[in-house]
């Protein structure tokens, strides 16, 4: 479906190209004054430079044919040369109805949908998740959701972190724990390798402890990095352990990842392009003659003349021998293009790897590793912060896991489903899920991305305000409404009984205009945004309009229509945010 501003900006490009100026005067935008009207267009500003005529004769002229248009309520002229537009009540009517019945709730669709592949989430392997991890999913897992709901393909890859040195440091670890493993023992046949039982509490525990002994124990790194770097190369009695630790932790993150509605097309990992990649990433930069030897290291150099800052040389491959995380990089994007043909990889990565995507980006183009036109981009994101405006924190100053925090929050979200009378008791576990969810994602998400934000519970769950909680609860309560009503079966209003019934259809009509904005500008916040907006809307029209005690029949089946619709498109947005709603609340 076009949106409401281009089936307009069409109309008065018509106008004013039958009035004998150019048609590209005709942008019309939703009107920052809707006290005065609906829409507005300020071509005739434009218009009086080219023609040299007064702003205020040109829009005189334009508004007197679009006033002829049988949808256009209202078109008039005023001040220095602006036009004002008003649609009739029976086009916006149409017009959502129209969105209803269409299968992607007027969500406007791209014409060429090009195929983006979003690399976001990142977890580490044989690390617990933790807060770090937390805007990456949620971000990432709304952005997926937006560029599907605007009619392209997104692939989903979670990048899982299993290649690096904390494999080195937990296996390591587990040699000087378990010496009697089989896996340790000289001798050992693959064959016969059952698995040690590791446990994902076991290894959320090793990991932080093996991490911190390293950097008081020199020769305890030296062994995790000779692990690491056998590993590396094959060595089958650690391929065997890291299998398992991949699998009891990867099993792990799915169970954190589930709880936030967070899901993947694939599960790749940094060391899934261990074995074809790489060596082809190596062929071509030696190939191209791009790497050379610094401190023992092989770098490519990657700055620019134009460059304010440093940026160093990408270090592809360490005197020991091992890969990095630059190099995984590079040669994942080698994978991408190979298997998936994207037309735009988006990295949805912490604002602080800024620097490693502006070096890996350089040496992916130096080395032509992708075409041209595939565009590589790192959408950065700020940190979630605690009330003292620094990086949340546990009470002991530690970094929170995301198991923790989302526990605190459900916590506090079943507090308050508890005192409801509304749902069943077995219901409550679950919608006290998804009222965190929401609560967490909508606290999140309603900032702009690049921006840092102050974690803060009790905000974030208040039923009123731009929270989760608000809209979950203003789907509830239509759902109840609809419950005593009866759903309507089809949108069938032919009156518009009240101006904040206006509002509602007016907002309703205009949602898809927020999906491309936040389409364009990757700007999930656009979509929070506007769905509170409508809520918002929504709750004046609730108070405005009683429905129940409603006499006249026609009045209060419009109301009721209104109802259904505010409740598909809230659900729509809900669901793009990656938020599940409420039946009862
Ligand atoms: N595992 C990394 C970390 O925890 C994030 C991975 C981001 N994605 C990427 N392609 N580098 O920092």
């Amino acid at each position: 479906m076009l949106t409401l501003t281009k089936i307009l900006t069409d109309k008065t490009a018509a106008a004013f190209e039958s009035c004998g100026y150019s048609a590209d005067l005709g942008a019309v935008t939703v009107s920052d004054r809707p006290d005065l009207c609906q829409f507005q267009c300020n071509g005739a500003f434009g218009g009086a430079k080219l023609y040299r005529k007064a702003p205020r004769m040109i829009a005189a002229e334009v508004a007197e044919k679009l006033a002829a248009d049988p949808d256009i309520a209202k078109a008039e002229a005023v001040g220095a040369g602006f036009i004002n537009i008003d649609l009739t009540d029976e086009y916006i009517l149409s017009y959502v109805s129209e969105m209803l019945a269409d299968e992607n709730v007027g969500i406007p669709q791209a014409e060429k949908p090009e195929t983006i592949v979003l690399d976001y989430g990142g977890p580490n392997v044989a690390k617990p998740l933790h807060i770090g991890h937390l805007r990456s999913a949620v971000i990432g897992e709304a952005l997926k959701r937006l560029v599907r709901a605007t009619g392209r393909t997104a692939i989903g890859d979670v990048h899982l972190g299993d290649w690096g040195l904390q494999i080195g440091l937990v296996i390591a670890e587990l040699k000087e724990r378990h010496p009697e493993w089989d896996c340790f023992k000289e001798g050992f046949d693959p064959a016969g390798f059952k698995g040690v039982g590791l446990t994902a509490d076991e290894l959320n525990e090793i990991y932080p402890f093996a991490s911190a002994r390293s950097k008081q124990d020199e020769d305890f790194k030296q062994k995790a990095k000779t692990v690491t770097f056998e590993l590396q190369n094959g060595d089958p009695a650690y391929n065997l352990l890291w299998q398992e630790i991949i699998r009891v932790s990867v099993a792990d993150i799915r169970k954190n990842y589930d709880a936030l509605n967070v899901d993947f097309d694939y599960w790749l990992g940094e060391s899934s392009i261990s074995d074809k990649y790489i060596p082809e990433l190596m062929k071509i930069l030696e190939e191209k003659k791009l790497m050379h030897e610094s401190d023992g290291a092989m770098v490519v150099d990657v700055a620019e003349e134009t460059d304010k800052i440093d940026i160093p040389p990408v270090i592809i491959q360490k005197t020991d021998g091992s890969y990095i995380y630059a190099t995984t990089d590079l040669a994942t994007i080698i994978q991408r293009n190979n298997e998936w043909h994207p037309d735009e990889i988006w990295y949805v990565v912490d604002n602080r790897q800024s620097l490693h995507f502006t070096q890996v980006f350089r040496c992916a183009r130096k080395a032509g590793l992708i075409p041209e036109n595939v565009k590589l981009e790192h959408l950065g994101f700020g940190t979630m912060n605690g009330a003292d405006g620094k990086p949340y924190k546990t009470r002991d100053g530690g970094v929170m896991r995301l198991e923790l925090l989302f526990g605190m929050v459900y916590d506090y979200a079943k507090g308050i489903v508890d005192k409801s009378t509304h749902s069943a008791e077995e219901d409550k576990a679950d919608i006290a899920r998804r009222v965190a969810v929401a609560a967490i994602k909508f606290g999140d998400l309603i900032n702009h991305r690049a921006k840092d934000y102050v974690f803060d519970l009790i905000k974030f769950m208040a039923a009123e305000g731009k929270t989760g909680s608000f809209l979950l609860y203003t789907v509830a309560r239509i759902n109840s409404i609809l419950n005593q009503n009866g759903v309507p079966e089809s949108f069938d209003s032919k009156a518009v009984y009240t101006d904040s019934e206006r509002a509602v259809l007016l907002k309703l009509a205009l949602s898809g205009e927020a999906y491309a904005m936040a389409y364009r500008e990757k700007a999930p916040n656009m979509i929070c945004e506007d769905a509170y907006r409508l809520a918002d809307c929504f709750a004046k029209f609730y108070h405005d309009c009683h429905i129940a005690n409603e006499p006249d029949a026609d009045k209060k089946k419009a109301w009721i229509n209104v109802c259904a619709a505010v409740k598909k498109v809230l659900e729509k947005q809900l669901d793009v945010l990656g938020i599940e709603t409420v039946e009862l609340f």
